[in-house]
């Protein structure tokens, strides 16, 4: 898609726009600035096309973008710690190239720096905007904290699953979007239903990354695989194969996930050789085409969207759908 390219590039070219207040103290910033770097940008790329999509010019929407990236940005800083991720992007992650307290304290800085962004919006625009974005900084931080309570429990449903990802992941393409439609004076039904398209790419997204967590090609995804399974994550594939498994093998995921290890690859190993026998990954291919064809039908109740970008936005769920990163 060419016009992901030209928004791609637009989001490069300013993101790193944030003068210290102090420049004695860059070491800061320069985790910061590393941690910018790369990366798909699909959410700034998401406020861009919706701000456009609504009859706005994609520059006076560019704070906004800004702002939502370096937000994500952030989250994936402090993720990392959480999740004890050693790369992203396939770098070493903040965390491991500094250390913990380094990517707290930058991270924190990085939540600042993505509301700073906003007030360069035009005036009328920035009260607006600061609700968004605290709204969906909050949310984020729950999902997060389900996430976390989540590691420890094996008792996780489908439902609660959802939850989870809905508040980690989906509400943050939703409100791209809606930001994006926001910042072009969009009728409040209009942003509902983008917010509302984008919350169900969200999901399909995240459960896609759950999938691709174990069956991507490291040096393709950019980040550790099996990660997921070595911090017991309760992932979609773990909960359906929980679901699906005889008592035996039940007995055997429940172990797994509930004692300590030294021995990862034999875990990793073992966990996927069962997702291979129930069928998890055919199962959760089907369930990501599902809600991504679900995303693109929800883009048909947006009756003020004109063909052309109809079609657009189809192309762009098209487009991560088929994603290996
Ligand atoms: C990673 O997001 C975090 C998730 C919500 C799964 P992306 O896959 O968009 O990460 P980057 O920004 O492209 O590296
Ligand atoms: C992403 O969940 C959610 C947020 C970062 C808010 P993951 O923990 O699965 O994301 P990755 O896989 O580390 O990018
Ligand atoms: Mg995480
Ligand atoms: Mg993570
Ligand atoms: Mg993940």
């Amino acid at each position: 898609m060419e016009i992901l390219k030209k928004y791609q590039q637009l989001v490069l070219d300013n993101l790193q726009s944030y003068p210290a207040y102090t420049p004695e103290v860059k070491s800061l910033y320069e985790p910061a600035h590393y941690a910018l770097e790369g990366g798909k940008k699909i959410r700034p790329i998401l406020v861009l096309m919706a701000a456009e999509a609504f009859g706005t010019d994609s520059h006076q929407a560019l704070p906004a973008a800004l702002a939502i990236e370096t937000f994500h940005n952030f989250t994936l800083v402090h993720d990392d710690v959480m999740d004890r991720s050693p790369i992203r992007r396939s770098r070493q992650t903040v965390y491991k190239k500094w250390n913990t307290n380094q990517a707290v304290l930058t991270g924190d800085a990085m939540l600042l720096l993505a509301f700073r962004h906003l007030y360069l919006l035009e005036q009328d625009l920035i009260p607006g905007a600061l609700d968004l974005l605290t709204w969906v900084g909050l949310r984020v931080s729950e999902g997060q904290q389900l996430d976390m309570e989540f590691e420890s429990r094996t008792d996780i449903t489908e439902k609660e699953y959802l939850t989870m990802i809905e508040l980690k992941t989906a509400v943050l393409l939703g409100t791209a979007l809606r930001m994006g439609a926001f910042v072009a004076h969009a009728k409040k039904d209009d942003q509902k239903l983008i917010y509302n398209f984008g919350r169900l790419l969200g999901l399909a997204f995240q459960i896609q990354d759950d999938y691709l967590d174990l069956y991507a090609d490291q040096d393709v995804f950019g980040k550790k695989i099996g990660n997921d399974i070595a911090t017991n994550k309760k992932t979609y594939l773990l909960i359906k194969a929980l679901e699906l498994a005889d008592a035996s093998t039940r007995d055997t995921l429940l172990s797994l996930y509930t004692t300590e290890t030294t021995d990862m690859e034999g875990k990793i190993q073992i966990v996927s050789d069962i997702y291979n026998r129930l069928g998890i990954k055919e199962l959760t291919e089907r369930k990501i085409t599902e809600i991504y064809s679900r995303a693109k039908q929800a883009l048909m109740d947006i009756a003020d969207l004109g063909g052309h970008w109809r079609r657009v936005f189809s192309d762009f769920a098209d487009y991560l759908m088929k994603r290996q990163k």
